[in-house]
């Protein structure tokens, strides 16, 4: 068998088309125009890349951009209170800090500041702990844009064994509750599981999420799996020249799986797109309005 490739960016680039005629018609009907908050502190390399890339796809959807740049050497007293003028500011739907953080600034107190109904990327305690209980929840990215794809080729998951590698905060464990909430029987496996390949020879989904290139070897695939690869490594390639690579053997796992996720190609676009959704989603909510997305 030869594995059905997931077009992720296809099916992002049709989700973002769908958010922006949901702004257009908020904008027409309502006089309301959605806005993103993105807070960058310091200047990692990747984190410019990805705030970047965000605030073009803002721009794309019709919704308003709201960048804030503060320095690596900024306080946490700092953040707070530009994450308190955000949340009350009316015109910002959605707020965004990117993580990581500098060392002298704790995360989770900053996540912990936002309105959760600002919140996003779904990292709040209120929006984790709707999740876990089945309540509406504005949910994580990454593991929302692993489930869309997982569903674009087969709708139902109910009953099928889930199998989750990685245990992270932003996508092993939300990506395990919504697969639990799309009825999937699910096990989340990480560095301390025994017998990995056993266990993912028995997934009929998997959710590769440990940021180890090519760690999931195509032996280990139940045939027919669908496999969601989150992984984006940097490996040095032929020549001397680097490429990105998933976590899973992707040349091996195609021979094997019913369908899989590319890297670059996959995960990656569904991520912004679920960043565009949750901000349309949030202004409907801020707004009272029922979102129809
Ligand atoms: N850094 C890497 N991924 C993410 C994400 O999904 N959200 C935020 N805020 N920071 C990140």
């Amino acid at each position: 068998m030869t594995a059905a490739i997931i077009d992720g960016k296809a099916i992002a680039a049709a989700l973002r088309g769908k958010v922006a005629g949901e702004v257009a018609r908020l904008k027409r009907d309502h006089g309301i125009t959605p806005g993103l908050a993105v807070v960058l502190v310091g200047n990692d390399p990747a984190s410019e890349v990805y705030v970047r890339s965000k605030s073009r796809a803002v721009i794309e959807a019709g919704m308003a951009p709201c960048d804030h740049k503060l320095p690596a050497t900024a306080s946490e007293h700092e953040v707070l209170a530009l994450v308190a003028k955000l949340n009350a500011d009316p015109a910002v739907s959605g707020i965004l800090v990117q993580l990581p953080l500098p060392p002298q600034i704790d995360a989770q107190k900053v996540i912990a500041s936002i309105d959760p109904m600002k919140d996003v990327d779904g990292f709040h305690p209120v929006n984790v702990g709707r999740l876990s209980i089945g309540l509406p929840a504005l949910t994580p990215c990454t593991p929302t844009g692993c489930v869309m794809l997982a569903k674009s080729v087969q709708p139902s998951l109910g009953g099928l064994d889930a199998v989750v590698i990685g245990r992270s905060n932003i996508v092993g464990k939300p990506v395990a509750q919504l697969l639990l909430a799309e009825n999937a029987t699910v096990t989340i496996a990480h560095s301390k599981t025994r017998d990995l390949a056993a266990l993912c020879r028995r997934a009929d989904i998997l959710v590769a999420a440990i940021g180890k290139p090519e760690l999931v070897r195509g032996h280990w695939l139940k045939p027919g799996a669908i496999v969601v690869d989150v992984g984006i490594n940097r490996v040095s390639g032929e020549g001397g020249k680097s490429k990105i690579v998933g976590d899973v053997a992707f040349d091996e796992a195609k021979a094997l799986a019913g369908a899989i996720t590319p890297v670059p190609g996959g995960v990656g676009p569904m991520t912004i797109a679920c960043l565009m959704l949750n901000t349309v989603r949030a202004a409907c909510a801020l707004n009272g309005l029922k979102a129809s997305l």
